[in-house]
């Protein structure tokens, strides 16, 4: 029989404002590096106010990571210097690939739930220069899993038969969107070597044989094991499950811009003052 996973952090994260104002909740940032490699960062958004988001994220720089988007319910346009312009709708994710680097604006729209997540994912020192990219991966591209505990959608990795969307083309990752029934009991088997976390959206969660119970809008980081298991509360439980391999590699951060060196965040910076920062490859 596997190690089943036992929680090791549970974060709350912290209100911040972002962007030309948005409000959004950090869940994770520059002090879980360690912890949450190959995960950089997640930023959870849940507002019923458009006040709250409407301000958007005006023209900025990436560089070095991948950015995942994904909503449950909403609508952000978004455009970049590649030529791309579209929109992140209900149920749909963005998958952007800034490597090299990228110019993009991500400008939520008035819904009357903007529900969702945007996800920092690092890229190896060995892909930190690859071709920037987008995926648009509609909410019809997201295969769901129907089981009697519940639904699971898999928007990257495989989840037993169910391949997902994307697979991740640089950081293998695992990402589903967990939907339980109240009381259900769901568990499944995570490599080892992984890094593995949850975000709970919505409902509460139970481990340990029912002996911890926790709360909305945390995520939980597990320690080592093979496998993981949780049970919904009386109202159903809704999480974001994360998985990936840790790169164990220099982390060099600053802002928008994650490298693996000091030097590697200057030049990025000049580059950007100097209006050579795009590379035309
Ligand atoms: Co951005």
């Amino acid at each position: 029989m596997g190690k089943s996973r036992e929680i090791r952090r549970i974060v709350t994260g912290s209100n911040q404002v972002d962007g030309a104002g948005v409000k959004l909740v950090r869940v994770i940032g520059r002090a879980d590096v360690e912890d949450f490699d190959p995960f950089l960062m997640l930023d959870a958004f849940d507002s019923r106010n458009s006040e709250d988001y409407i301000k958007g994220f005006p023209w900025h720089p990436h560089r070095g990571i991948e950015t995942v988007t994904y909503l449950i319910s909403g609508d952000i346009e978004h455009g970049d210097s590649l030529g791309n312009r579209g929109h992140i709708l209900s149920g749909g994710c963005q998958w952007m690939t800034a490597g090299s680097g990228i110019l993009h604006q991500e400008m939520p729209q008035p819904a009357e739930r903007m529900l969702g997540f945007q996800l920092w994912l690092n890229l190896p020192r060995k892909d930190k220069w690859a071709h920037p990219q987008y995926r648009d991966i509609t909410a019809a591209l997201i295969p769901k899993a129907q089981e009697k505990s519940g639904t699971v959608g898999v928007i990257s990795g495989t989840y037993g038969k169910t391949q997902g969307a994307t697979q991740g083309d640089y950081v293998p990752a695992l990402i589903l969107d967990v939907d339980l029934k109240p009381n259900a009991q769901w568990h499944m088997a995570i490599d080892r070597d992984f890094t593995l976390f949850i975000y709970i959206v919505q409902g509460e969660g139970f481990f340990d044989s029912a002996a911890q119970r926790i709360a909305s809008h945390r995520a939980i980081l597990f320690g080592e094991g093979d496998e993981f298991a949780i049970q919904a509360g009386r109202e159903g439980l809704r999480f974001v499950l994360f998985s990936g391999r840790p790169l164990k590699e220099p982390v060099a951060w600053g802002g928008p811009i994650v490298m693996n060196t000091r030097e590697e965040l200057d030049a990025a910076f000049r580059e950007l003052d100097e209006g050579t920062f795009i590379k035309n490859l």
